[in-house]
């Protein structure tokens, strides 16, 4: 049986990288063969282009550019890592997926929909997920704990970071609006709340979605 795609998606700091490890972990419990993942990344090619895409010495980076390169990234991810784990029956969880495109470069950076939803299935091959999560919390919150984490690890802030508060408002409002475009496949989850809380409510999600397989 092919295998099931699962993406993470939500603002910085939204804690979607943690309830990933644990849906994860979970599964892995449970005897799934997992691969866990994110983007942009996920291969080699896909990690340098990360590099690029998340340096601050490229303010000047034009949003065409800024697409494309997520748009490749994907592409060698697609094929190197997402198809064929999926084609081998395993659960692909993805740390972000073609819906940060959708609302980081259209919703909120201004490109045509339309253009890039054709452009991304060339990238994709047509694959997408059978299931998302969108941790919903508010933007100032997110960013301060975007900000402690960094400072744990003793990073600096990244490119994407480093917008303002209304950048990332306005990501917030695009995957609400995405959600309600796509209710089958996306679940809002507010993150606001215990990690283990938010990890037993995605857990109920997917226990039913693997039961009804
Ligand atoms: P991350 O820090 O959550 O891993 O995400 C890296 C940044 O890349 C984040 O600010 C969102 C952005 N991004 C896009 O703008 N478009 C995309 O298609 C993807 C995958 C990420």
């Amino acid at each position: 049986m092919e295998g099931i795609f699962i993406t993470f998606e939500g603002i910085e700091g939204c804690g979607k990288t943690s309830q990933a490890r644990l849906l994860n972990k979970y599964l892995e419990e449970q005897g799934y063969k997992v691969v866990m993942t994110r983007e942009p990344g996920g291969t080699p090619i896909s990690e340098a282009i990360r590099e690029i895409l998340l340096s601050n010495e490229f303010n000047t980076m034009q949003p065409h550019t800024e697409v494309l390169l997520y748009l490749a990234s994907r592409a060698q991810h697609i094929s190197e890592v997402i198809q064929p784990a999926l084609q081998d029956g395993k659960i692909v969880i993805s740390d972000r997926f073609s819906d940060s495109t959708f609302v980081y470069q259209c919703y909120v950076r201004g490109i045509d929909l339309k253009r890039v939803k054709t452009m991304n299935l060339f990238a994709t091959e047509g694959i997408s997920p059978h299931l998302t999560f969108v941790l919903d919390i508010d933007p100032t919150e997110g960013l301060r704990r975007a900000k402690s984490r960094n400072q744990r690890h003793a990073r600096k802030e990244d490119r994407l970071e480093n917008e303002a508060i209304e950048f990332h408002q306005k990501v917030r409002e695009g995957y609400l609006r995405m959600a309600q475009e796509y209710p089958d496949r996306i679940h809002v989850i507010n993150s606001d709340k215990d990690k283990e809380a938010v990890h037993e409510e995605i857990r109920g999600i997917v226990d039913r979605v693997l039961a009804n397989r």
